[in-house]
């Protein structure tokens, strides 16, 4: 029997994280992830991912010491991000700088020495890039600020809100992890087969960037600015359904509930955006499609995903819809390289293929 798209087919055991489509549950090895938004640091996360517990004092100076020591690109990878033409999206430039990224010695078995250098490099890439756009001087990385202060300020040239890291922080951590969504798998079935970590969070980057999975959240903003106003929610959604598009935002493989992601974002945004018109549009947007969706499939729980809310806060600290994608890459780094880990140690993948062509005579 086949299974289209591999849906309920279980390739692998992880003990990095549950995600229970139900009950709508989402824990990151023993934690809920969303406690870990509120109370910890992206770093404190990614530790608890990579070494398997929240770090100690020491183990988290330890952590950000060698982050920090690694923000810095090498000339080359400038150069190759420079070269690429104004109109190229900046998941082809986050893609293609990460690909040049030399790993140093061995390549293979992939070690968590390479995981913080290639996770400490994304913000950098994505930065560097957005500031030559606007015709800026890329601003070098600080060494005082933590992995979202710094992304944070390097894209915007000055030092962010309290607010607006801790918010960032919370996005950042809710998406580091989310079991074998397609860039994992993508991860995973790179690693299976003894290639390096630089090639599996290339492919990776590669599998996100598709509207289906994480270049979702710009679309949404988009549809929020073409309805426009409360009015036009309705009809524009019906001819959208009608037209048999998808809503972006909306529907999940794994979940038939909201996406816990989703509700904990949706209190994120809210505290950041008082009285936003743009927010409160996209919350009747929101309701609207979610009693058009039970209509146009009754049989299908079609709830609200990460992306609805990501948008929301990452519109909320100022970030333009170009970098909500490469910004989900920053954070999904974290899981991916985890998930190099578990797989560096598993059989190769390679599934079958039924043939439906013709023999030859
Ligand atoms: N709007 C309208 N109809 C939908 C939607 C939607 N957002 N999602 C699913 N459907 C319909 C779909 O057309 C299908 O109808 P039919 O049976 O008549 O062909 C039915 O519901 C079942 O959908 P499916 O494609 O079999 O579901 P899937 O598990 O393969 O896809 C999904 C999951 C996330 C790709 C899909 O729900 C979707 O395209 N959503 C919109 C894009 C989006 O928001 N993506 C972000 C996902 S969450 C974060 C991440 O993974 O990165």
């Amino acid at each position: 029997m086949i299974s289209l798209g591999l849906e309920n087919v279980v390739v692998a055991e992880t003990d990095l994280s549950l995600v229970d489509g139900l009950k709508g549950h989402l824990v990151y090895r023993n934690h809920w992830a969303r406690d870990l938004a509120i109370n910890n640091t992206f770093e404190e996360v990614a530790h608890l991912l990579w070494y398997g517990h929240l770090p100690s004092e020491q183990e988290l100076a330890d952590l950000n010491a060698k982050l920090v020591a690694n923000r810095e690109l090498p000339a080359h990878v400038k150069a190759v991000v420079d070269a690429m033409p104004d109109d190229m999206d900046m998941m082809e430039v986050l893609r293609t700088g990460v690909a040049s990224l030399p790993l140093a010695g061995d390549t293979w078995p992939p070690t968590l020495d390479q995981i913080i250098y290639l996770t400490a490099k994304l913000p950098t890439i994505i930065a560097h890039r957005y500031a030559r756009l606007n015709n800026r001087e890329p601003v070098a990385p600080r060494t005082d600020l933590g992995h979202t202060a710094n992304y944070l300020y390097m894209l915007k040239g000055e030092e962010p809100l309290t607010a607006h890291v801790r918010a960032f922080d919370a996005y950042l951590i809710l998406t580091q992890e989310h079991g074998l969504n397609a860039s994992t798998f993508t991860a995973r079935v790179i690693a299976s087969t003894r290639s390096d970590l630089v090639s599996s969070i290339t492919g990776a980057i590669g599998a996100l960037k598709g509207p289906l999975h994480g270049g979702a959240p710009s679309e949404v903003t988009e549809m929020i600015e073409a309805i426009g106003t409360k009015e036009n929610a309705e009809p524009w959604i019906k001819a959208k359904l009608a037209a048999g598009e998808r809503l972006m935002g909306f529907g999940h493989r794994i979940y038939r509930t909201t996406d816990p992601r989703a509700i904990a974002l949706s209190k994120v945004a809210s505290e950041l955006t008082a009285e936003d018109k743009w927010f409160d549009l996209a919350v009747h947007v929101e309701q609207i499609a979610l009693r058009l969706l039970k209509e146009h499939k009754p049989n299908r729980p079609l709830e609200t995903n990460v992306e609805f809310y990501a948008a929301a806060v990452m519109r909320a600290i100022g970030l333009p819809d170009e970098l909500f994608t490469p910004s989900f890459a920053v954070s999904r780094t974290v899981g991916w390289s985890a998930h190099v880990l578990e797989a560096a140690k598993g059989k190769i993948i390679r599934p079958q293929s039924n043939y439906t062509g013709t023999m030859p005579e």
